[in-house]
């Protein structure tokens, strides 16, 4: 797995540790409590999954460019707005980590005590506001309207899908619909922001950034599809397992065995995860029905919808290192453990 992120990394080594000073340097700036809780986000880096995706099809557009414009021959190819940007979705992605622990009740993130864990939900609400206005005054740095304007956007639907999915919990179907409806705006549209954003710093034309964006949002889709699944296991993800479901979570392939059974106890079972009521043991057996019927089977098959849709939207990409690294980022995302 380690070794898929490395070659993806390839073919922007250089940009990355471009992104890393930019990223040390702002998680620098605070002082006191704020500082220490920043240093400890900067001490402890996810998978930059988002500024990774975000300077791929920056780069491949911003070659294009160069290759059609002569003018631009001693231009770099991925422009300070990609790097502002790169930096404002890690940030924004920081802060609803910090902001979904709280949410979620969770204690650990990353392998270690989540920021709520150790200085207690008041200070983690306050800390996530400094990371989201960091991340808002990245984006301003990148002195494209455009661009702000898309954070924005992003900013809101984070929170519409945090909301909604903590409403979800009252809702008595086992909507398909509604789950998708909710991981596209609260985990997708981060994805499908890098995509879009990473071809508008290219100036990329606007047919491209509508598949672009396609890209992102299918991308991300598969990626929560796949950290559902997860939390069904234990693997040694740095995060628990098993809270979706005592957070009142039922995920796609709970869903989709739920709606395909007519065992009238286990259906009983589903309602009272939603109200936040079932006992240790009876999160067990649904879990365990979960899998004997198929469901992760089923949300694996979902994800292979997504991936093959991903590929054909990367299948013209002109520099062949920035594609294989784009078609195993498709493939890591639904084959991942980390
Ligand atoms: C975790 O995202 C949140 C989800 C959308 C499931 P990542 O798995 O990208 O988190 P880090 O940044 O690598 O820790
Ligand atoms: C991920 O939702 C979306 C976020 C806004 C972080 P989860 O609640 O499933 O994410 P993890 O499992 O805590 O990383
Ligand atoms: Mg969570
Ligand atoms: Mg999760």
């Amino acid at each position: 797995m380690i070794d898929k992120l490395t070659y993806i990394r390839k073919p922007i080594e250089e940009e990355l540790r471009a992104f890393g000073h930019l990223f040390d340097e702002t998680m620098n700036q605070a002082d006191g409590l704020l500082g220490k809780i920043c240093q400890g986000i900067a001490e402890r880096k996810g998978k930059l999954m988002r500024p990774i995706l975000l300077l791929l099809v920056a780069k491949e557009w911003g070659l294009r460019a160069k290759k059609q414009n002569a003018n631009m021959h001693n231009e770099a190819p991925v422009t300070n707005a990609a790097y502002r940007a790169a930096l404002t979705l890690e940030l924004l992605h920081n802060a609803s980590l910090v902001h979904d622990d709280i949410v979620d009740e969770s204690d650990m993130r990353r392998g270690k005590p989540s920021v709520r864990s150790i200085y207690g939900n008041k200070t983690a609400v306050l800390a996530g506001d400094y990371l989201l206005s960091s991340a808002l005054e990245s984006a301003s740095l990148s002195g494209d309207i455009n661009i702000v304007n898309n954070v924005s956007l992003l900013g809101k639907q984070l929170s519409e899908g945090e909301l909604l999915q903590l409403f979800n919990t009252q809702n008595t179907d086992f909507s398909e619909e509604k789950y998708y409806h909710i991981i596209r705006l609260k985990t997708a549209s981060l994805f499908s922001a890098a995509t879009r954003i990473g071809a508008i710093s290219a100036s990329a034309p606007d047919d491209a950034v509508i598949r672009m964006d396609r890209l992102g949002d299918i991308i991300g889709m598969c990626f929560q599809i796949r950290d559902d699944i997860f939390d069904y296991f234990n693997h040694n993800t740095g995060k628990p397992s098993g809270n979706d479901m005592l957070e009142g979570k039922l995920t796609l392939p709970a869903l989709y065995v739920l709606n395909n059974t007519q065992d009238v106890a286990i259906l009983e079972i589903a309602s009272k995860v939603r109200a936040g009521i079932a006992t240790a043991a009876e999160i067990a057996s649904l879990v365990k029905f979960t899998k004997q019927h198929g469901g992760i089977t089923y949300a694996n098959d979902q994800m292979e919808r997504f991936s093959a849709e991903a590929k054909t939207l990367i299948a013209d990409f002109q520099n062949v290192d920035i594609r294989n690294a784009l078609n195993n980022y498709i493939d890591f995302v639904s084959e991942r453990t980390m």
